[in-house]
């Protein structure tokens, strides 16, 4: 499973390709919003950075302008990925892009049905938000499993980033499902690396480590 880092900060996502564990990154305007900076200077940063797929998100309403807005994005870098939302509007401007060659991402899905619609349409990527639908009582994995499902039955290559993600059992379950990419937000990263029993082991490790006589280092 690839993790993609749903973020705008640049230093967030330094810090995971200096791990070696980043295969992308996704954005949406709340996240863009949230560094502060102008659009253009961080999504040149983050395409400067990263070789994988980055998803740079759409705010019209309307298929004209979404293409319109896709493609000024997609001059951006080839690693472009054009976030559209989950709309009949939406689902125009992913058939003219992708048709044009560039790949989109459906965002705000909620429901099998509107996964299997997005595929339809032709997108190369499909975002179901499970921490959004586990907010409102509902089971988020679930969702995924059912889409996952759909998508083996009918030989769909459409790639399914599980997205809104909110703690690591969210990143665990994606990957028992066989979902294509986790995109996370970095405290969720930081926190796949942590077991106390690691902890306590190293710090064993060391202390018996000063009782070796003759050490090299
Ligand atoms: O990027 C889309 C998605 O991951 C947003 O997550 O936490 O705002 O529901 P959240």
């Amino acid at each position: 499973m690839q993790f993609f880092l749903d973020t705008g900060h640049v230093e967030e996502i330094k810090q995971a390709l200096e791990w070696g564990i980043l295969d992308g990154v996704t954005t949406n305007p709340s996240l863009i919003s949230k560094t502060g900076r102008p659009f253009l200077d961080v999504a040149k940063e983050i395409l400067q950075l990263v070789d994988g797929p980055v998803s740079l998100e759409t705010v019209s309403r309307d298929a004209e302008g979404m293409v319109k807005e896709g493609k000024m994005l997609a001059e951006l870098g080839d690693n472009v990925v054009v976030k559209i939302p989950m709309t009949p509007e939406g689902m125009k401007a992913v058939q003219i892009l992708e048709s044009e060659g560039i790949p989109t991402n459906v965002t705000l899905v909620f429901s099998p049905t509107q996964a299997l619609i997005a595929a339809k349409a032709g997108a190369s990527f499909v975002s179901p938000f499970v921490g959004r639908v586990d907010d409102v009582s509902n089971d988020g994995m679930k969702l995924i499993r059912e889409i996952k499902q759909i998508f083996d039955n009918y030989e769909i290559d459409t790639e399914i980033i599980v997205a809104s993600v909110r703690h690591p059992m969210h990143v665990v379950e994606a990957a028992l499902i066989g979902a294509d990419i986790c995109t996370m937000p970095f405290e969720v990263l930081k926190r796949l690396f942590q077991h106390p029993l690691t902890d306590k082991g190293i710090e064993l490790f060391l202390k018996d480590w000063e009782k070796v006589p003759g050490k090299p280092f």
